[in-house]
């Protein structure tokens, strides 16, 4: 294939021939809606130039890439509930449009719909998707927990946080990568090289998501601008203030982030908190390492076996990310 649009289309295409309007309503509108939302269809594409680059043909990575995109669009509907967000993609979130206990059940039935689309593929290849599907969704289970715990935890460290958005974020990338690997059957090593190269470029993507989620364009990013700092998120930003910051700013930091304050209103906490992660430097250090986060990742991917065609699509993809608004 010529570009990363190319695969995106095809992506798309063969989402729109699954999207079909099923009875109930209740349960089926739903997932149809976040689902014809858009959204940036990363996690599928990566699937497609995975299995492309260990020589397969990228339709026959689709049945996955789809699992890929409807699991994670499984986890976007119950993590708008536990965010309180009232915002996906521009549109207001299911549990917003609906209620929370249809967000709850589509979403159930999403993750489900997800493990149907693999059993499409023949033994062993099914059992060994499978394995790593399951592997995966439980540990981005585990970093939710840890992403909510940490919301009212007070001794949370950098360390803990990266690990935080390993699980819920980033190993989802990895096994994007390894499943097309698996697709084209090539060797172990490969798929699990190629695994961490997803994990490196799926920290960077969390740490923009939280530079994003404070210091976006409402109008681009789509999501309620400073809901993480409505909502006490230990990001990477309250994580570098807190390293770079004079005793008094990180005082005051953790005031704002203190469970029960009582605040005088979200937009005055926003603003407030905001001009700590700036005056401390923790903006600016955010992005640099999103930019080391990507650079290692790259540097992993010279060491894999790989024709020089796939490893650009994987460099083009990576610094279209770092480039990215939304
Ligand atoms: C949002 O993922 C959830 C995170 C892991 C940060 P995306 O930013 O990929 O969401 P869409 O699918 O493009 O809307
Ligand atoms: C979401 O992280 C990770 C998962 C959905 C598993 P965020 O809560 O930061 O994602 P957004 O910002 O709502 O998209
Ligand atoms: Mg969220
Ligand atoms: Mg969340
Ligand atoms: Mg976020």
């Amino acid at each position: 294939m010529t570009s990363l649009t190319a695969y995106q289309l095809l992506f798309t295409s063969y989402l729109e021939r699954h999207a079909i309007s099923k009875e109930p309503k209740g349960l089926y509108d739903p997932i149809q809606y976040l689902l014809s939302l858009g959204g940036k269809r990363l996690r599928p594409v990566l699937t497609l130039l995975a299995a492309e680059a260990y020589g397969a043909k990228a339709e026959e990575a689709l049945p996955a890439a789809l699992a890929i995109e409807v699991f994670h669009n499984f986890t976007l509907m119950h993590d708008d509930i536990m965010d309180a967000a009232p915002l996906r993609r521009g549109k207001p979130t299911v549990h917003h449009q609906w209620n929370v206990n249809t967000a709850i059940l589509s979403g159930d039935a999403m993750l489900i719909q997800s493990y149907q689309l693999l059993e499409q593929y023949p033994d062993p290849l099914y059992g060994i998707l499978t394995r790593l599907f399951s592997t995966t969704a439980i540990a981005v289970c585990e970093g939710q927990q840890h992403d909510m715990d940490f919301e009212t935890r007070t001794e949370v460290t950098l360390d803990n946080y990266i690990e935080m958005i390993k699980l819920k974020t980033a190993v989802l990338l990895g096994a994007a990568l390894q499943m097309g690997v698996h697709i084209a059957n090539a060797e172990v090593e490969q798929a699990t090289g190629l695994y961490e190269f997803g994990v490196l470029l799926g920290l960077a993507f969390q740490i923009q998501d939280d530079y994003l989620d404070a210091f976006g364009d409402p109008k681009v990013v789509g999501k309620q601008v400073g809901g993480d700092i409505i909502e006490n998120k230990k990001t990477i930003l309250f994580h570098l203030a807190i390293q770079k910051g004079t005793a008094e700013e990180q005082h005051t930091l953790r005031q704002w982030f203190l469970p029960l304050k009582e605040m005088v209103s979200e937009d005055e906490k926003i603003k407030a908190v905001k001009a700590i992660f700036t005056q401390t430097g923790a903006s600016s250090s955010t992005l640099q390492l999103v930019e080391e986060y990507t650079q290692k990742a790259f540097r992993l991917l010279d060491t894999l076996k790989m024709e020089e065609t796939g490893k650009r699509f994987f460099k083009d993809f990576g610094t279209n990310l770092m480039q990215r608004k939304f």
